[in-house]
Order: C-alpha cells, then sequence, then structure tokens
C-alpha cells in the first residue's frame, strides 16, 4: 500500500488495463486523495457480472433475464420457469469463456455450482441473432466519444473475429451507440468502456462490460483515426477526445488463438505477414491452446476480402497449412 501511496502521490491520474486490480486498494488510494480512473465503484460492474447485472438492471437498461443460484434447489427454480438449456456463469475471475458453462439438466448445473465455487449467475441460453460490442470514451468532464458499433463472432464463448463497422440496421446501431453513451454516462465511466450486447428478437440486450482498451477494440489500433489505447489516456487525463472515424470502409480484427501448433513461430509469422494488408500483433504468451496470443487486423474497401485475409494471416499464424 505505501508503495502504491507514493506512486498515487507523483502522478496526475492513476489507470489500469486489468479489472482483477483489487478495489479495496483502488478505494483507499481514491478517499486519501489519488485521482482513480475509472472510480472503483464503476470498475467494479466490470469485475463482477452478478453485480452488474442487478446495478445496470436497477438502472433501467435492458439486461437478459437471470437469477442467483447458491443452491441446487435454487437452480431448479429458475430452470423450471425458464427452462433448459442454461448458461451458468462464475460472478467473477471468467474471460475468454473460461467461468461460462452452457448446461442441459440440472447435475451439469451442480457441476458448475461446484466449480464457482457456490455461486452462480443464471441465464436461459438466449437465440442471439448476433452480438456487437461499442466503444465509449469518457472523460471526468463527462465528455464522450463513440467508436462505431463492431460485430463480434464467437466460438467456445471466446471472441474470435471484430467486424467494423457491423452491418446491423442503421436504427440498430443508433440505439447501441445511444445505450453505450447512457450506460457510460450513468455509471461515471472515465476512460474507454466497451459495452459487449446481444442482439435477441431485434432488440439490444447488454452482457457484459469492460472499464479499459478492450478486445473488441483492438481494430482501431489501425482501424481508426484514434486508437482505444491513445484514448483512454486522453479520457483519463480529461484531455480533448480524438476522432472515432473509420481508416477505410472496412477492418476486421481475428484473434490469433493456441493450437498447439508445432511448426516454428518464426515460419509461421513469415506465411502470415505474406497476407496483403496484415497488421499482426503477437503477445508473446506461450502457446496453450485455447489461449489468445495475438491478433491480426486487415483494413480495406470490400467487406469479404478483408475478413478473408484477416482470417488467412490469424489461421498461418495457429499453424494451418493453407
Ligand atoms: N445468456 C446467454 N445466451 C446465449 N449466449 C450467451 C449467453 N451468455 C453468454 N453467451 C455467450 O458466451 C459468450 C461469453 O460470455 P461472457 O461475455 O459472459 O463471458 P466472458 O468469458 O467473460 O467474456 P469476455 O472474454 O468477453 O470477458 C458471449 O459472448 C456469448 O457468445
Ligand atoms: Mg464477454
Amino acid at each position: 500500500m505505501e508503495v502504491l501511496q507514493a506512486l498515487a502521490g507523483s502522478v496526475d491520474v492513476l489507470t489500469f488495463d486489468h479489472e482483477q486490480v483489487p478495489n479495496r486498494l483502488l478505494e483507499t488510494l481514491q478517499s486519501s486523495g489519488a485521482n482513480v480512473a475509472p472510480p472503483p465503484a464503476a470498475k467494479l460492474l466490470a469485475q463482477n457480472k452478478l453485480h452488474a447485472r442487478k446495478v445496470l438492471g436497477d438502472m433501467g437498461f435492458p439486461v437478459p433475464p437471470f437469477a442467483v443460484a447458491e443452491t441446487p434447489a435454487d437452480i431448479e427454480r429458475f430452470a423450471s420457469h425458464v427452462g433448459m438449456p442454461l448458461m451458468a456463469k462464475a460472478a467473477t475471475g471468467g474471460y475468454d469463456g473460461r467461468g461460462v458453462w452452457t448446461v442441459s439438466n440440472l447435475d451439469e448445473a451442480a457441476d458448475a455450482l461446484n466449480e464457482a465455487g457456490g455461486q452462480l449467475l443464471l441465464e436461459p441460453k438466449l437465440a442471439l441473432e448476433c452480438e456487437l460490442a461499442v466503444l465509449v470514451a469518457r472523460t471526468a468532464s463527462g465528455h464522450t466519444a463513440c467508436y462505431p458499433p463492431v460485430e463480434t463472432v464467437q466460438r467456445d464463448a471466446m471472441c474470435r473475429e471484430i467486424i467494423a463497422p457491423a452491418s446491423a440496421s442503421p436504427a440498430l446501431i443508433a440505439a447501441a451507440e445511444q445505450l453505450a453513451v447512457d450506460v457510460a454516462d450513468q455509471i461515471g465511466a472515465t476512460g474507454i468502456l466497451a459495452v459487449e450486447l446481444f442482439v435477441v428478437g431485434g432488440e439490444l440486450k447488454v452482457n457484459e462490460l469492460a472499464l479499459r482498451p478492450h478486445n473488441s477494440g483492438h481494430y482501431t489500433i489501425e482501424g481508426c483515426t484514434t486508437s482505444q489505447f491513445e484514448q483512454h489516456l486522453r479520457a483519463v487525463l480529461d484531455l480533448p477526445l480524438g476522432s472515432t472515424a473509420l481508416c477505410a470502409p472496412h477492418v476486421v480484427t481475428v484473434n490469433v488463438v493456441g493450437s498447439g501448433a508445432t511448426t516454428p513461430l518464426r515460419d509461421r509469422l513469415v506465411a502470415a505477414l505474406a497476407v496483403h494488408g496484415a497488421h499482426i500483433h503477437l503477445y508473446r504468451k506461450d502457446d496453450r491452446p485455447g489461449r489468445k496470443l495475438g491478433h491480426v487486423t486487415v483494413c480495406g474497401s470490400q467487406a469479404a476480402d478483408v475478413r478473408a485475409a484477416a482470417q488467412r494471416a490469424a489461421a498461418l499464424l495457429e499453424g494451418a497449412e493453407l
């Protein structure tokens, strides 16, 4: 704590790029006068899915039907209302589909309850038409700048592709932007807020929040006038926000996911670099199956070509023989 206090005393603002930073420490720093951005109370909404569902629902935002389960009887009660299958989620600590289980019966749900340590957020498995994500930057003075909503494509509950701009109807896009800005204002977010949305029956539901530069915003590095990382710093420092305009009609990011590839990384990188227009980012993580190891972004004018090129470069990095 002393080290953190000393750091806080020597800087204009404290921010972070990970939600698992303990709120207790941030609250102590904030109460001793440090400028913590985003504020710990807002950050908790990104850290605890159950807390977020309750708070956003109480604020009047559309959220999926949900229940908290701490016993098999709680699961049975919710299932008797909404049926099976259910999505069962750990309230905290989940990411990239870890801590998210699709359960088809009460036995599987009881296993998930054990694995989650005795508490679950339960939801019906919704028929998703698509998933959107909206990045919005908000300064401490309340200025906001919204990026074009993107479509996210998940496999095994993990985000694999980010397609900008989303091809949803103009009315849905406008509603998604308004919803994201309203959430940012209501929760007092500062910095980048990513709002993950479900589209169900033509309507938006808030899935998850992230209060930091987010995977769904990596496309902004090459794809927008101001990257989400620069924008986050502008926002937490209460500086003018940069343009969120796309630099090309279409921008696609494809995540590179560990596959246990055996060919040397250098060979895979050489192959991927030969894909025209591929911007490659590798995170220097050990290659473990199912782990995000990097991403590829491609910008261009033809939606299908841009997506195909990004998919091809990512597949080559994952070790595919193409
Ligand atoms: N109620 C639901 N109905 C249908 N699909 C769902 C539901 N809840 C989650 N999913 C699917 O699982 C994915 C992951 O869920 P969620 O965003 O809660 O988990 P996460 O692992 O914390 O995600 P992230 O990596 O974004 O932090 C969603 O993007 C969606 O594809
Ligand atoms: Mg998510």
